[in-house]
């Protein structure tokens, strides 16, 4: 996991887009994950900008979202569709055709979440964005979903269902139901970017960086993931202190090299039970066992004000 600290959301959007860039240059026809809400948007202003002045082309990407309300309509201005065109997709050259979100308006809503499952299955993501939420949710994956279900219909809790109020005219408004990629789904991208802002995201981003590693903050599950960025302005950094990173990290780092001394033992012995049995062969030199390398926090220190 690689963290960036940045100081505004200007600056994240300008550096999350260097990892949405790196992916389309590689891959011009790269398949992007897109997410909704706050946090995106400096990231899709400065694509759309960016489109507008260096004519980077999305023409032969693939989209797909992660999530949308059960019963409101893609043209609703609550709708997460809605959002994905007002925001983004009417401001670049994407073909509306090679996009995709769950429909939560469907009238079988499990056979959605089938097709659904089956479209992010055939087409992993190049890249996948990310926002959390202030309980720690990836998608709306809230706290205690199992990490194998796939797309699913998921219960919102009375916190995200408060945060998502401002969409709709009336908070009582807001869907108590939404569709939902499931987390493995999630993890399935080669790369995931994710993004949080402000102090109400503090502690979901110390609990899935420093936490315990459960389904109580969903987001920890992305420290499975061998390619994850995550950008932080300094208020959702603000409880991550460097000496308990780097406590943890050589933790986990003796933890690793314990575990490869202990496996280099076992094959030693499994090596000269062998060369018991065989006295004929030579006995072969027990290979060094790489030690895992640990994550490593590339951290851009912010400078002074
Ligand atoms: C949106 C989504 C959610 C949000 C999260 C943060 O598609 O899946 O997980 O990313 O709720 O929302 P904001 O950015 O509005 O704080």
């Amino acid at each position: 996991m690689r963290i960036a600290i940045v100081r505004n959301g200007k600056e994240l959007g300008e550096r999350a887009f260097l990892e949405i860039k790196k992916v389309l240059l590689e891959k011009p026809d790269a398949v992007i994950g897109f997410a909704t809400g706050a946090t995106p948007l400096p990231l899709y202003e400065k694509m759309a900008e960016d489109h507008k002045k260096n004519g980077t082309s999305y023409k032969r990407v693939r989209a797909y979202n992660l999530d949308e309300y059960v019963g409101v309509d893609k043209g609703d201005k609550a709708s997460f569709a809605r959002f994905m065109r007002d925001n983004l997709f009417s401001k670049i050259d994407i073909d509306l055709a090679n996009t995709d979100i769950p429909n939560g308006m469907a009238e079988d809503l499990n056979a959605e979440c089938e097709r659904y499952a089956e479209m992010v299955r055939a087409n992993p993501a190049d890249i996948q964005i990310l926002g959390i939420g202030r309980n720690g949710h990836i998608a709306f994956n809230e706290p205690y979903t199992k990490p194998e279900e796939p797309t699913h219909i998921a219960l919102l809790t009375a916190d995200t269902r408060a945060a998502n109020a401002g969409a709709f005219k009336d908070p009582s408004l807001v869907p108590t139901y939404a569709l939902t990629m499931g987390i493995n789904e999630i993890l399935s991208a080669k790369r995931i970017l994710l993004l949080a802002t402000g102090e109400s995201k503090a502690q979901a981003v110390y609990d899935m960086i420093m936490g315990r590693d459960d389904t109580s903050c969903p987001a920890t599950a992305l420290r499975k993931h061998p390619d994850v960025t995550v950008i932080l302005d300094k208020e959702a950094a603000s409880l991550l202190t460097f000496t308990e990173w780097e406590n943890a990290a050589e933790r986990r780092a003796a933890e690793a090299s314990a575990a490869a001394a202990e496996e280099a033992l076992v094959e030693e012995a499994a090596a000269d039970e062998a060369a018991d049995e065989e006295p004929v062969e030579t006995a072969e030199e027990t290979a060094e066992e790489e030690v895992p390398a640990e994550e490593i926090a590339e951290t851009a220190a912010p400078a002074e004000e």
